[in-house]
């Protein structure tokens, strides 16, 4: 039987953490503060929304939500994003997606200041993860690279497989775990032979969203088996793309869905709203990665050469 990495133990630690700093912040005068920005009425963003909500409320920071109407207009929305761009009381802006469909997610995203875009989906974010500069972490995956830290596996020279190339997902979590020397390959619909590639990873991130399709046959003897997915069964429960009763006992460590990865997403988006508040106080400069092996480089090798 493998053993099962405990999301909610992982991300109540983190969450300690950040309410601890963010009392320490309130002592000089500095309050947290994030916007929440809801358009229309999807029960399951209702319910993502009241988490984040609860969760600023747990670690001490000062939420701020706006419920917008089903039939908010584009310009509406750009313009409540310019007042809270402006507004020094807030933080963190994360404007829940989906949006409803004549509302287009690149425009609004594209108009949330990069300084306070906590979900890191700005262009000028996504970039400096790729380029191993950033301050704020992906969500999901930052969440997953904790989890992956908790079994007290070292990344450097493992093979990682990440099965899904979204933009959210598959594609920044690739690279972080390329930015603590993994080998990494990214999977996704059309590539051949899925299992026998997922069967040699050292670590699988499965970020498919269909459910239990990861099988024992995917995997490989004491992998480390993370399932990104939120998928429901044939009987509606809640699962996720990693058949668990299947997989538990060929795995090292594996994730449950529910209780995994979820918890840690809204836990690595209070560690940016608190990163946010920090900059915005002059209290952080960027964090950057050094080079894998820690070597100095002239800039020609850094820019081009990096192996
Ligand atoms: N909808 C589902 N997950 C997320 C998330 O992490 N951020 C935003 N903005 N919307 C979401």
């Amino acid at each position: 039987m493998a053993n099962i990495i405990d999301g909610k133990a992982v991300s109540a630690q983190v969450k300690e953490n950040i309410r601890i700093e963010a009392e320490n912040l309130k002592k000089q005068g500095i309050e947290i503060g994030l916007a929440v920005v809801i358009v229309g009425n999807d029960p399951a963003s209702q319910v993502y929304v009241r988490n984040k909500e609860k969760a600023c409320e747990a670690v001490g920071f000062n939420s701020y939500k706006y419920a917008l109407d089903e039939n908010t207009t584009e310009q509406e929305l750009l313009a409540l994003i310019d007042k809270l761009n402006r507004d020094e009381k807030v933080n963190g802006i994360l404007v829940q997606l989906p949006l409803p469909k004549h509302l287009d997610d690149k425009v609004i995203i594209n108009n949330i200041l990069p300084e306070k875009d906590v979900d890191a989906f700005h262009p000028v974010n996504v970039g400096k993860i790729m380029i191993g500069d950033y301050s704020f972490l992906p969500c999901t995956p930052a969440g997953v690279m904790e989890l992956i830290k908790s079994t007290g596996t070292d990344i450097t020279g493992k093979k990682c497989v990440v099965i899904g190339r979204s933009n959210i997902v598959g594609k920044p979590m690739a690279m972080l775990l390329l930015h603590k020397n993994g080998t990494v390959t990214i999977c996704h619909s059309k590539t051949n032979d899925l299992p026998k590639v997922c069967s040699q990873a050292d670590i699988l991130v499965a970020a498919v969203g269909k459910p239990k399709i990861i099988t024992a046959d995917y995997i490989k003897e004491g992998a480390v088996v993370i399932d990104v997915g939120m998928d429901r069964d044939e009987n509606g429960k809640l699962c996720g793309d990693v058949d668990f009763e299947n997989c538990k006992d060929k795995a090292g460590y594996i994730t449950p869905v529910p209780g995994g990865v979820g918890p840690m997403t809204i836990a690595m988006l209070m560690q940016n709203t608190l990163t946010a508040a920090k900059q915005q106080n002059g209290l952080l400069e960027g964090q950057s990665e050094k080079s894998a092996d820690g070597k100095d480089r002239n800039m020609w090798n850094k820019l081009f050469l990096h192996t």
